[in-house]
């Protein structure tokens, strides 16, 4: 039986020639040949602090000898992951080498709004932006990305991503897996239509404006299908959703029990055995795996069941799983064997805690049920929060610093990944019931498909010149203006 909504999503996408056409197109043999690349890492404090990016545009080939023009964050494509010392103070200096301007927001990162990186802090081409970022939050797996009004989607697709990891200390006391690139491990999941030429196809046309902009091909930290050599021991995946649009559903192919041990803000309270696991825009989870068996095994992902019958990535459009990357075990000791029972403490989230509640109607527009590709000139109309498109010039929502409110996020059209900007939240409930262990603790995006209701804290400033945003992270429809802003103080 069809919902209501994938018989929306249905006509729409049928009229299309694209949706179905290019996805039945694509069948990409699997190879597993190309090693897992480890993005560089820098450690902040092991070179006094001070850390430079240079954004600029690149050549990489996502298929072999066909390369592509790219940006990236001093490298070709992406960018370093950036470790970071709770307690350190970090002078980063951005230079932006593009010929476009572009913003760097810290992506969870509990900074003030002048350092946030929104659309108000253009950094433009030949220009550098050096905010100091005060680092006082838990250990947390972080990200980084373009923030510019009208064109975050298009430069975050062209590759400007990089991740950053908070480190607290927790990591050496509960004995987790913490070797850089050998058992701790960045994974980037992104999705891209890559062009016969090798090329990245990105337009943003109508059916993208609806559904996102989705591609034919998964990429980890910007290789199709690569394999990662694995100490046949415990491994930490510090799994990061840089897609535009697209909602991973992953699991191993021999349905292993993984673990669960933090969510976007930090630590849950004790690891989460799960066999399958969603990652919407933008979320990040960390996970352990036990390679201890030996066996090669491949990460998978599976339907996007919110875009219903189109969900699909299997070349054959059928509801099958589709390799993501492989995993083989070395000779080399295991690092670490064991799990921790115990994780963190964790504060209850209390209603009661809120001094007020709020309600944000995120609205595609897509519910019209609209079938012909012209109108959707209309369906943007009716796209925005609370009925309003965003606005640069208006500040929509005003909070007290030091408090907690509960938001109210309804999604109408698609499901939505709702971000907040400067705060981390805890979901109080998910369409209406207590949230599953692994999305309790701290977040800074929650897919709603229906509704949620979220316990929102807010500690760091933000003034009307540099306001926090939050916003859809299905990047084309914070472009379309499923974005509002709020000051602090
Ligand atoms: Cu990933 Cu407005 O953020
Ligand atoms: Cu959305």
């Amino acid at each position: 039986m069809l919902t209501r909504r994938q018989l929306a999503i249905g006509s729409a996408a049928m009229t299309s020639a694209g949706i179905i056409g290019r996805w039945a197109a694509e069948a990409r043999a699997t190879h597993f040949n190309t090693p897992l690349p480890i993005p560089r890492l820098v450690d902040a404090a092991k070179q006094g602090n001070a850390v430079s990016l240079k954004v600029a545009a690149g050549r990489h080939a996502f298929v072999h000898g066909k390369p592509a023009s790219t940006y990236g964050y001093s490298a070709p494509v992406l960018g370093p992951v950036i470790r970071m010392r709770r307690g350190d103070e970090i002078e980063m200096t951005v230079e932006n080498a593009l010929d476009t301007a572009t913003t760097v927001h810290w992506h969870g990162l509990l900074v003030p709004g002048e350092s946030d990186g929104g659309p108000q802090q253009l950094i433009r081409p030949g220009d550098r932006w050096r905010p100091v970022l005060n680092i006082d939050q838990p250990a947390a797996t972080l990200w980084f990305h373009p923030h510019p009004h009208h064109d975050t989607a298009r430069q975050i697709y062209m590759g400007l991503t990089g991740m950053i990891i908070v480190d607290d200390g927790t990591d050496v006391r509960l004995g987790l897996p913490r070797t850089f690139g050998i058992d701790d491990l960045p994974l980037i999941l992104q999705d891209r239509s890559i062009a016969s030429d090798g090329s990245i196809e990105y337009g943003a046309d109508g059916l993208a404006v609806v559904y996102g902009a989705r591609g034919d091909t998964v990429i980890v930290n910007g290789v199709i299908t690569p394999v990662a050599k694995v100490p046949a021991g415990l491994v930490r995946l510090r799994l990061l959703n840089a897609a535009n649009a697209q909602n991973f559903v992953l699991r191993f192919s021999d349905q292993r029990i993984v673990h669960v041990i933090a969510s976007d803000g930090g630590f849950l309270p004790a690891a989460v055995p799960v066999t399958q696991l969603t990652i919407s825009p933008a979320e990040r989870f960390e996970v352990l795996v036990d390679f201890a068996n030996g066996k090669a095994v491949a990460l998978e992902t599976g339907p996007d069941e919110v875009m219903g019958i189109f969900g699909r990535l299997a070349p054959d459009g059928s509801s099958d799983y589709v390799p993501v990357m492989r995993f083989e075990t070395t000779t080399k000791p295991a690092l670490v064997k064991e799990m921790p029972r115990r994780l963190v403490e964790l504060p209850p989230a209390s209603q009661g805690l809120a001094i007020r509640r709020r309600q944000f109607v995120v609205n595609s527009g897509i519910c019209m049920n609209r079938t012909q590709a012209g109108e959707h000139a209309d369906m943007v109309a009716l796209t925005g929060i609370n009925g309003q498109t965003f606005d640069m010039e208006r500040i929509d929502v005003e909070t007290n610093l030091g408090t907690s409110e509960v938001w109210e996020v309804i999604s109408v059209g698609l499901a939505h990944p709702f971000h907040i900007h400067g705060a981390l939240f805890r979901i109080l409930s998910i369409a209406g019931t207590p949230p599953p262990p692994h999305l309790a603790g701290w977040k800074d995006v929650v897919l709603v498909e229906d509704r949620a209701e979220l316990l929102v804290a807010f500690n760091q400033p933000a003034t009307r010149a540099h306001p926090f945003m939050y916003h859809c992270h299905i990047l084309e429809h914070e472009e379309a203006g499923l974005m509002g802003q709020y000051v602090c103080a």
